[in-house]
This record gives C-alpha cells, sequence and structure tokens, in this order.
C-alpha cells in the first residue's frame, strides 16, 4: 500500500469540482485519507514549487496557486503514485487521455485542476508539508 499526496487546484476549486474530482479518485480504487481545503500562502506556493522556481512559468505558477482556495489531500492505495498520475493524465489537457481528470476538467497546461506527487520520496515531503500525522487516517 502506498500514499500519494495531491491538490485539487484553484481552476477546479473555484469552478465547485471537488466532489467531481473525489468521485474519479474514489472510482479508481484510491482512498482519500486525509483532506482539507485552504487558502495557500505565497510562502508556502513558493517552497511546494520550488523545483520549478527557474522556469519561466514560476511567477505565473505560484499566482494561480494563491489565487483561490485549494484542496490538499492524500491519497492511499495499491501503487498509488503511479495509479494517481494516470487518473491525472497528462500535464496539457490536449495531450492527457480520454476519462482523465485533465481531458475531463483542465483548463490549460497551466491550470489543469490537478496535482500529484510524482515519486515516493516527493510524495513524503509533500505530505509531511501540509499534514501531520495525525491528521492522516488510513
Ligand atoms: P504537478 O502534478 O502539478 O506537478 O504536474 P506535472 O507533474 O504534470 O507537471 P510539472 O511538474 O512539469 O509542472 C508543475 C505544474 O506547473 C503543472 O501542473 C502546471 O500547473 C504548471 N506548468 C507546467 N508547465 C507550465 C507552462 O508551460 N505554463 C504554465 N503557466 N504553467 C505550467
Ligand atoms: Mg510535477
Amino acid at each position: 500500500i502506498q500514499r500519494t499526496f495531491s491538490i485539487i487546484k484553484p481552476d477546479a476549486t473555484k469552478r465547485n469540482l471537488t466532489g467531481a474530482i473525489n468521485a474519479k479518485i474514489e472510482a479508481a480504487g484510491l482512498r482519500i485519507i486525509a483532506q482539507k481545503r485552504i487558502r495557500m500562502t505565497q510562502a508556502q506556493a513558493e517552497t511546494f514549487y520550488g523545483v520549478h522556481k527557474d522556469r519561466p512559468f514560476f511567477g505565473e505558477l505560484v499566482e494561480f496557486m494563491i489565487s483561490e482556495p485549494v484542496v490538499v489531500q492524500v491519497l492511499e492505495g495499491e501503487n498509488a503514485i503511479a495509479k494517481y498520475r494516470d487518473v491525472m493524465g497528462a500535464t496539457n489537457p490536449e495531450q492527457a487521455d480520454e476519462g482523465t481528470i485533465r481531458k475531463e476538467f483542465a483548463l490549460s497546461v497551466g491550470e489543469n485542476s490537478v496535482h500529484g506527487s510524482d515519486a515516493p520520496e516527493t510524495a513524503a515531503v509533500e505530505i509531511a508539508y501540509f499534514f501531520s500525522g495525525l491528521e492522516l487516517v488510513g
């Protein structure tokens, strides 16, 4: 059993798609073992996306992530990291497969509705950044 970290991003919370996205997560066999709606601070967004700080879209990405509330989540299941990335679909929704969250809901490569960890190490760091151990109810 594995855990991954997910964010339902501002474009999706703004359009009231939290439940629709959670339905896709659960239909894929992933269990939401922690979840909270927060307004990310600029410092949190800059740290969270620090790996992208030299990319041309960094400023835009941070502004987007603090523009509306987000829902941060921990998902648990067999092979949760890869499974969730499959459910999310490609970063650019134009390249996302049918049935994926991004194909169905994302607006653009920037406003792409969800984040999911890309490896066990990043999942552990990202989960710990937003949740205490006591908040994870597996
Ligand atoms: P995450 O799960 O959010 O990390 O998505 P990803 O792993 O599919 O993409 P990546 O880590 O390469 O990029 C992180 C995020 O930066 C993306 O999800 C987008 O929101 C944003 N992003 C990536 N490329 C672009 C871009 O060209 N323009 C803009 N505005 N945002 C981008
Ligand atoms: Mg990424």
